[in-house]
């Protein structure tokens, strides 16, 4: 068996991540008896800053006939902040409606978190974070005092919205966002938590501010009400966002499955991710079930530490354990995960993060090692 996938490295410490989780998907990948054809795209800012292209229509159809995607990060200071994050990351998740944004809340056995008395049976849950609507469909502009007039459209799988505004302001200036849930979204998305919840612990909490945005968020509890019927076996529970971050920090043991809208999901998220022990071990997956996935640490790109070889691989290389399980590779996907608590556990090639001295491509290469010999 033998699997095409296209990666992108991309910016900052993309390279020497994305490396690591190759080297270790390959020896996965032997053990198990298939192969992978990886498929190089440089996109951006590099090809950004030498052809002005982010990422053109004909390259996203290529890649629209691939089932998965291995990214390493986006984001580059030479670049103004939001270009290239919004006309390559966002672009892809939205063209290829990856409305699941799964991110995995786990304590590993040999990590320490900063929560007090927590072990790694407390932290075990996973956020399905919607990942194309909310406050990310990129609608907003400012305007001048006086009268205007603005017309925007969100185009996606699902449907087309056109809106219209007419601006009347004597403020000097303003600027405004708009968010939208949509019904089928919202539904999608909410139907995926209380299924994988079905496999797990059996209960879905939902995240919103219904209580102040009771337009779009109230939209979402009345979904999320109408998809819990069709679940009499999983318990749910609703969480104003403001609160459950003091709900992840006090008693993460309460959660199994979280569901929230893509804004809430981004930040409670990096709270997800220093409580399992830090953004070089937060993965992430971007996932069309019916069509291209994308899998990416959650962390960015972080250009002060490119080319020094002493970024956490772990992220990276646990975001490609979910790649392998979404190309039905299960028993691969688990080596992965378990050889990498393995190397937590044994805690001595580890990177400056997790307090120890190896490079970004020893701790691959150990990693990939423990694949082998597990
Ligand atoms: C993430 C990132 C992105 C997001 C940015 C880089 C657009 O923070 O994947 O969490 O906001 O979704
Ligand atoms: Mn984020």
């Amino acid at each position: 068996m033998k699997y095409a996938v296209p990666v992108i490295p991309g910016d900052g410490i993309g390279h020497e991540i994305i490396a690591e989780g190759q080297k270790v998907l390959e020896a996965a990948a032997d053990k198990h008896g298939f192969s992978i054809d990886w498929i190089n795209y440089p996109l951006g800012a590099e090809h950004y800053l030498k052809t002005g292209e982010l990422v053109n229509e004909e390259t996203l159809r290529e890649l629209k006939k691939y089932r998965a995607i291995y990214l390493g990060a986006i984001g580059d200071p030479r670049v103004e902040p939001g270009i290239l994050e919004k006309g390559i990351l966002l672009r892809m998740r939205f063209f290829f409606d990856q409305y699941i944004n799964l991110r995995p809340v786990k304590l590993l056995e040999g990590v320490s978190t900063p929560l007090k008395d927590k072990r790694s049976s407390d932290i075990d849950f996973v956020v399905v974070r919607e990942n194309t609507e909310d406050f990310y469909i990129g609608i907003g502009s400012r305007a001048k005092s006086g009268r205007s007039h603005a017309d925007f459209e969100v185009k996606r799988a699902l449907y087309t919205i056109k809106f219209g505004l007419d601006i009347e302001s004597d403020s000097e200036e303003i600027g405004y966002q708009i968010g939208e849930l949509s019904k089928e979204g919202c539904c999608r998305v909410i139907k995926y938590a209380f299924d994988l919840a079905m496999k797990r612990r059996k209960k879905v909490s939902s995240v919103d501010k219904a209580n102040v945005l009771s337009d779009i968020y109230g939209l979402w509890r009345e979904i999320f009400l109408d998809v819990a019927k069709n679940y009499s076996q999983v318990k749910h529970d609703f969480n104003f966002v403001d609160a459950i971050t003091m709900w992840f920090v006090k008693n993460p043991e309460w959660f199994d499955v979280v569901v929230t809208p893509n804004m809430f999901g981004d930040i409670i998220t990096d709270l997800g991710a220093i409580i399992q022990g830090g953004l070089g071990l937060a993965p992430g997956a971007n996932l069309n079930p019916e069509g291209t996935s994308m899998f990416e640490p959650i962390h960015g790109s972080a250009p002060k530490y490119k080319g020094k070889n002493m970024i956490n691989p772990i992220a990276t290389i646990w975001a490609g354990a979910m790649l392998l399980e979404h190309l039905d590779q299960p028993s691969a996907a688990e080596d992965v995960v378990n050889a990498i608590e393995r190397n937590l556990k044994e805690g001595k090639i580890r990177t400056y993060d997790l307090g120890g001295r190896s490079t970004t491509s020893e701790v691959g290469t150990e990693i990939a090692r423990l694949v082998k010999t597990l």
